[in-house]
């Protein structure tokens, strides 16, 4: 087991299935107490389990609830808040929908899916910034998508992709704002990876979604072409702990291809 991370705290949103639990695995593995964060109670136990029993003695925590609500937000920050101090913050909770042809969108699909995808990682990093701050060093990932550099090519999915370009704006003038505090921000677009995300994007209704959208991840899907939530998990591990540990404002972009 590394121990990179000995001492640090790091707060995963998303992290119980897919990219983040993988994240939140891989983060203990290098030393980091782990906090996760997602709506399933059930999955949240699951991933504490997993990361329990392949680091002993780790230390993770758990807090569910929905992000986009405000009164449950406020109450998960405030007792981390008062548990300690994150040093690791990694916005990895998002929806994918609405999906479909973009007329067809109503306004307030758009609103809850830029809450979720844009709100909620602004929110929580105002929460855990100014600690980091002052401790002189912290780390911000922001999970974007490959969709963020290629937007016109995922043609029904005009909101994700919105989401993600803002969040990577938003990383990047983060970093800017934050530079010589020793607090590093940063987007990773993870890869085309095998997640329920993926999953449920290729079970939707053709008519609903648009068949080329859905066909092309069923496609991807059948040509084996997705990779592990475990093996995008160690590539931004990679970046968190090798060369790029000091980078920030950086796009880390696992593949070109587009995915979700
Ligand atoms: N899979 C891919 O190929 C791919 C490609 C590019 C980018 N990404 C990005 O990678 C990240 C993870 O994707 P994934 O494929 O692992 O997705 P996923 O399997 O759908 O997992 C998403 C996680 O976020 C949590 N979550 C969603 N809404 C939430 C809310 N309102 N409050 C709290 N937690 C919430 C989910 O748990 P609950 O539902 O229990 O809340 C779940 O733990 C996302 O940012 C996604 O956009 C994925």
């Amino acid at each position: 087991m590394t121990t990179e991370l000995g001492g640090k705290t790091a707060l995963m949103t998303g992290a119980g299935r897919g990219i983040g639990a993988a994240i939140a695995t891989g983060l203990a593995r290098a030393g980091a107490d782990v906090v996760l964060i997602a709506r399933t109670a059930e999955q949240l136990d699951e991933t504490a389990d997993t990361i329990r029993s392949a680091v002993p003695g780790s230390s993770v925590r758990v807090e569910h609830g929905d992000l986009t609500d405000l009164e449950r937000r406020t109450a998960i920050l405030h007792t981390l808040r008062s548990a300690g101090h994150i040093d690791i913050l990694i916005n990895n909770a998002a929806t994918v929908e609405p999906l479909g042809a973009t007329a067809q969108i109503a306004p307030e699909a758009v609103q809850a899916a830029f809450e979720i995808n844009v709100v909620v990682p602004f929110a929580m990093t105002a929460a855990v910034v100014p600690g980091m701050v002052d401790a002189g060093w912290g780390r911000v990932v922001n999970i974007s998508s490959s969709v963020a550099g290629h937007p016109a090519s995922m043609i029904s999915g005009n909101v994700y992709a919105a989401t993600k370009a803002a969040i990577e704006a938003h990383s990047r003038n983060l970093a800017a704002e934050l530079a010589g505090t020793g607090v590093t921000v940063n987007a990773y677009r993870p890869g085309g990876v095998d997640t329920a995300m993926q999953g449920w994007i290729r079970g939707q209704d053709p008519q609903r979604i648009g068949s080329r959208l859905r066909d092309r991840f069923i496609s991807r899907y059948e040509a084996g072409d997705l990779i592990s939530a475990h093996e995008s998990a160690a590539r931004l591990l990679d970046h968190l702990l090798g060369a790029d540990a000091n980078t920030t404002g950086a796009i880390w972009n696992l593949g070109d291809t587009i995915t979700a």
